[in-house]
């Protein structure tokens, strides 16, 4: 038999999805599983939106062009006016979700070999990109001790060489649900600037944020407009993660140029997903205010409760929807298997993921677990108190 690629038997299983056969059998066994593990929400897709499949009045499902359908983009120019990013229709690049948008930024700016810089905890998707790129992800750790706060840049100097080509952040982070300060982007500016790096910089969660700090995104930072790339997606915006729709947006004439060779290469964004997308851009205030309050609520419900639970330590995330939690565990890769396999609690169980598959190193996130607080509150209250009979009796066999 031909052999697979080096490539390919490097490429990580994704750490979110790793436990899913334990959670079909514990299903299986008849057991009901709070989903904690994975970042779907539960939330109805705007009207709007699923209108516009509806109402579709189309003979032919065409291709669209390469970059997405020019009125898509310019409905979006007046989206991220609204948050301050001042970009034209032409900056933006609509791609197959944000994933296509961190593959093709990672394509068109990396050479095999070329290292960026990435705090960690950090999604692991990106890990799996930077090797279809041939790419090199170094890592600095953002520690649960300070909330995963960025960490100092003395962190990423060290880390720099003559192979470095940029620093990747997600803000509001997943998993950690950390937002970047000011003084924190403001450094990463200066950072970028000194070394002339790429910034690529995940924002998919802006719509997210629950405290009084304001959203810096990297497009606010003066002088390093030709460094940034921003991801974008409307996966969990519209809660719309099946149409397949993100953005890739920067300022820098000749990286547009070459993504979008690469756009053109596969020919065309999902039109229907376009469809979709743009007319949920005419979604009301009311629907997302409501979804900002649901996940608010959730948030607060969420953290509040893992810290009465003995042992249990969250920080407060300040956004996106999800929380490194540490739990009095010495393997949280084990704990979470065993909910899965060998506990339940009145007929429930929980499916967390085990923190260790967000960091590179295999020693860190060990008693960590990432958890997403996509169900219901009335869910969330079932899983909670699920959660806390499995440290117990977890800890007791022990
Ligand atoms: C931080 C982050 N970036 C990008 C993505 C990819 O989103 P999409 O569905 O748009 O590909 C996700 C999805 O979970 C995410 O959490």
């Amino acid at each position: 038999m031909p052999r697979i690629s080096e490539r390919g038997i490097e490429m990580p299983a994704s750490p979110i999805r790793k436990l899913a056969p334990l959670s079909d059998s514990a299903k299986a066994r008849g057991l009901k599983v709070y989903h904690l593990n994975i970042g779907q929400p539960d939330i109805p897709t705007p009207e709007v939106g699923l209108n516009a499949v509806r109402n579709l009045d189309r003979k032919i499902l065409e291709y669209s062009p390469s970059d997405g359908f020019r009125s898509f983009r310019e409905k979006l120019v007046n989206y991220y006016s609204q948050f301050k990013i001042n970009v034209s229709a032409d900056d933006i690049i609509i791609t197959t979700g944000g994933s296509e948008a961190v593959l093709f930024a990672f394509m068109a700016c990396l050479n095999p070999g070329d290292e960026i810089i990435v705090p960690e905890p950090a999604y692991a998707n990106y890990m799996a990109f930077a090797i279809s790129a041939g790419a090199v992800i170094r890592t600095v750790v953002s520690t649960i001790e300070t909330g995963f706060a960025l960490p100092p840049m003395e962190e990423f100097e060290q880390l720099i060489n003559e192979r470095t080509k940029g620093i990747l952040i997600c803000n509001p982070n997943n998993p950690t649900g950390y937002l970047y300060s000011r003084a924190e982007m403001n450094k990463l500016r200066d950072l970028i600037r000194k070394y002339d790096l790429y910034l690529f910089s995940d924002e998919v969660y802006r719509e997210f944020i629950y405290t009084g700090s304001p959203y810096i995104s990297a497009l606010h930072l003066v002088g390093i407009e030709e460094n940034v790339v921003l991801i974008d997606s409307v996966s969990k915006r519209y809660s719309e993660c099946g149409i397949r729709e993100g953005m890739l947006i920067t300022k820098n004439k000749q990286l547009r140029q070459t993504v979008m060779k690469f756009c053109q290469a596969r020919l065309s964004p999902p039109l229907l997903g376009q469809i979709v997308a743009e007319a949920s851009l005419g979604v009301s205030e009311e629907y997302m205010r409501d979804v900002y309050e649901e996940y608010l609520d959730r948030r607060n419900y969420v953290v509040d409760t893992l810290n009465r639970i003995p042992g249990v330590y969250s920080p407060i995330p300040m956004g996106a929807f999800y929380t490194i939690a540490r739990l009095p565990v010495d393997d949280a890769d084990k704990f979470c298997a065993w909910c899965l396999s060998d506990f339940e609690y009145e007929g429930q169980t929980v499916f967390m993921a085990p923190a260790s598959g967000f960091y590179t190193d295999p020693d860190l996130g060990r008693n960590e677990v990432r958890i997403a607080y996509v169900l219901k509150k009335e869910e969330l209250q079932k899983a909670m108190l699920v959660l806390e009979k499995a440290l117990e009796e977890y800890n007791r066999k022990k």
